[in-house]
Order: structure tokens, then sequence, then C-alpha cells
């Protein structure tokens, strides 16, 4: 048991057939649900609506964990509400300088939500170090942005090895989650380097024995 937390990304699932997907989720007792939100702008792919991320967290107890990959993130986290988010993760690359960052973790926190901030495979991870006393959580992308079932890019263990060092440096409880390729041989190096969530998606959704491939993930 590596006491892993793994978000299952929802964009994986086949959503014509989603009460199947959510009986999986349930069977497994999976506690955290990530929902990818794309504007088509800050990430070519358009993924789902509100409507139906509303739907599907109506249908399941867990924790929701949106990842915003959307531009003008500050206009927009105040529409995450309603839909019971827990934790709100919005992307460096989307402010203009570190001051909207800054706005940005505020107006989630105002919302009484958790805001976690993500970067990009080739944003280098210093970058978030500023704002880490503030953060719930950091998002390491370990694929571009935009699409599930891309391959994990290796350079992303040296950046949360050294995210790592600075939140235990600092003595924070801030959480790292990984987001992307991750499966049953690139999930151990990633709790090696020292994340805390996994996020999940083709790896288990659209496959018959998803409960035996999480159990070789947890
Ligand atoms: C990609 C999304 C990821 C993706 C993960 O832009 O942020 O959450 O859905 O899917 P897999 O696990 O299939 O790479
Ligand atoms: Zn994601």
């Amino acid at each position: 048991m590596k006491n892993a937390i793994v978000s299952i990304s929802i964009l994986g699932a086949n959503q014509d057939n989603i009460d199947h997907e959510i009986d999986h989720i349930k069977g497994a007792h999976i506690k955290w649900v990530h929902f990818d939100v794309m504007d088509g702008c800050f990430v070519k792919n358009k993924s789902f609506d509100k409507p139906f991320l509303k739907s599907v967290c109506e249908k399941i107890d867990v924790i929701k964990d949106v990842h915003i990959m959307i531009n003008d993130p500050l206009i927009h986290v105040s529409d995450y509400v309603d839909c019971g988010t827990d934790y709100l993760t919005f992307h460096y690359e989307a402010c203009k300088d570190d001051s909207e960052v800054r706005e940005v973790i505020k107006k989630i926190h105002s919302l009484k939500i958790k805001a976690g901030l993500s970067i990009k495979p080739n944003t280098p991870v210093d970058v978030v170090f500023p704002f880490l006393d503030e953060l719930d959580l950091v998002l390491i992308m370990s694929v571009e942005p935009g699409y599930g079932g891309q391959k994990f890019i290796n350079a992303s263990l040296d950046k949360i090895t050294s995210l790592r060092n600075k939140i235990d440096e600092k003595g924070l409880a801030t959480i790292i989650s990984v987001d992307g390729g991750i499966n049953d041989k690139t999930a151990p190096l990633c709790l090696d380097a020292g994340v805390n969530v996994l996020v999940i998606g083709q790896y288990l959704f659209g496959h018959e024995d998803f409960l035996e491939r999480y159990k070789r993930i947890i």
C-alpha cells in the first residue's frame, strides 16, 4: 500500500456511459475526481461544460478536484462555486504576472475553495515557490495540457523532487499533484519523487479490469 491518493480524471471517461463509469469509481472507493475544464483558447481542446460537471457531482460524493485550463481565470473562478468544487487549480501561464496569480489565489480562497496552481511541462518549477505559503496544491503537468492518453514526460520527476524539497524545507502542507500519462509504471516514480496525488485518466477508464489496474497503483 503506497498511500497514494488517486484523483481520477473524468476526461478519460466514456461520457455516453457515465453512470457505468461512476460505478467503477464507486466500486474502487476512489475519493477524488479530477475535472478538466478547457476553453479551446488556453488549450486547443474544449472539454465538458458546467452542466455535465454538475450532473456528475450530484451523482457521487467525492473531493471535486477541478483543473481549469482557461484564459482569464480571475474572471471565471466564481463559476465553479455552485458545483461544490473543493480544489480549484488554475494555470500560472494563464496569468499576466505574479500579482495576478496572487489575486486569483485570494479570489478562490474568498469563495471558500482550496487553491491550486498548475504549471505546464516547459515552465520551471521555481515560478511557484513565491506562492507556496498561500497554495493548498501545486499541479505538475507531466504532459502538455489539452488531451488525455499522452506519454509521461520524465523531466517532470526532477520538478516534483525540487518542489517536494522546497515544501518540506518551508514546513508546509501544500499538496503535490501530478497529471498526465500516469500508469502502473510512472506512478511509483512520482510517489518516490514526493507527490501526494496522482491524476489518472486513460490508464483506468475504458478498461474492464479497472479495479485490478487501480489496485496496482495504490
Ligand atoms: C490533460 C488533463 C489530464 C488528463 C490526464 O490536459 O489535464 O487530467 O486528462 O489523462 P491521462 O491520465 O489519460 O493522461
Ligand atoms: Zn487535468
